[in-house]
């Protein structure tokens, strides 16, 4: 199978019926910048569907003023690459213009899962995230969606919108790819320094010492979340967040069980932020 790139939000959906046609369809949204990370999304859309469709848009309404829209790498070439070795048969690649077109206005904003962990600190992330994500399924129709978990509450919250927009669209978690050394795989490692780098590796230090105390039967939040600061502390990090939530709805524990709750956190190495997340108790980070 050859890949096909296209540009137009209108194409996209007539390729995408026609794929839909054959069997059932999967879909990667994604940012570009692919890593293997994403390679992994692709290959899990294609055991389970028919064929695979692939986004690339670097949403600009998902992005505060702040942050760093204008320099996120863009590598369509490579990313293209990287699609057709994955076997995936479609790339839709759109500018901002096709996506939001003059006298667009309107916006899908999430609830309460939103509102706390990476939402907290990005306002308006979240709506963002779900806009485009809304606008993305509507094009692709009855498809399999795959997101990464590194994204944890990104997944959640794009599953709740499916189910509360009733969208024909199942959406999928695969679990976090990381390097050998363990840092989760993110587009945004490419902005890492050397010594950041090194740095980086606070995040999962810090969620294994965590999971460390949960499996010896630390069962205390403030305790939890305070062992995995500390080791992302040491390694130079500054700590945007640390937090324990139940893993479905992503509120505040007070309490965790034995079935663990989601440890996520986000920190600066310099000026990039960089996320990681585990459940504790039901996966080795
Ligand atoms: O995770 C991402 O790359 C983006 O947030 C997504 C889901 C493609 C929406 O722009």
């Amino acid at each position: 199978v050859s890949l096909t790139v296209i540009r137009s939000a209108e194409e996209f959906r007539l390729h995408c019926r026609s794929l839909a046609e054959r069997g059932p369809l999967g879909f990667v949204p994604t940012m570009g910048a692919l890593h293997s990370g994403h390679v992994a999304l692709m290959r899990y859309a294609s055991q389970q569907t028919r064929s695979v469709a692939v986004s690339i848009f670097v949403n600009p309404t998902q992005f505060g003023p702040t942050e760093d829209l204008a320099r996120y790498p863009r590598t369509l070439e490579a990313d293209c690459a990287a699609c057709e070795d994955a076997g995936v048969e479609l790339v839709f690649a759109p500018d901002a213009a096709q996506m939001y077109p003059a006298g667009d206005q309107t916006r899908v904003r999430a609830g309460a899962l939103a509102t706390g962990l990476c939402g907290a600190s990005r306002p308006h992330h979240f709506e963002g995230v779900c806009t485009v994500v809304a606008k993305l399924f509507a094009l692709a129709g009855p498809c399999l969606a795959v997101f990464g978990r590194k994204d944890y509450q990104q997944w959640k919250v794009v599953q709740r919108l499916a189910r509360d927009l009733f969208l024909p669209v199942q959406v999928h978690g695969h679990p976090i790819v990381r390097e050998p050394d363990g840092l989760a795989m993110s587009s945004r490692n490419r902005y890492l320094s050397e010594e950041q780098r090194g740095q980086a590796l606070g995040l999962i230090a810090g969620l294994r010492q965590a999971n460390r105390r949960f499996q010896h039967g630390e069962r205390q939040v403030e305790e939890l979340v305070r062992a995995c600061r500390e080791r992302v502390e040491d390694h130079g990090l500054r700590i945007d967040y640390v937090e324990l939530v139940d893993a479905e709805e992503l509120q505040p524990l007070s309490q965790v069980t034995d079935s663990g709750g989601l440890l996520a956190v986000a920190a600066f190495a310099g000026s990039t932020r960089l996320i990681d997340n585990c459940v504790l108790g039901q996966e080795a980070p």
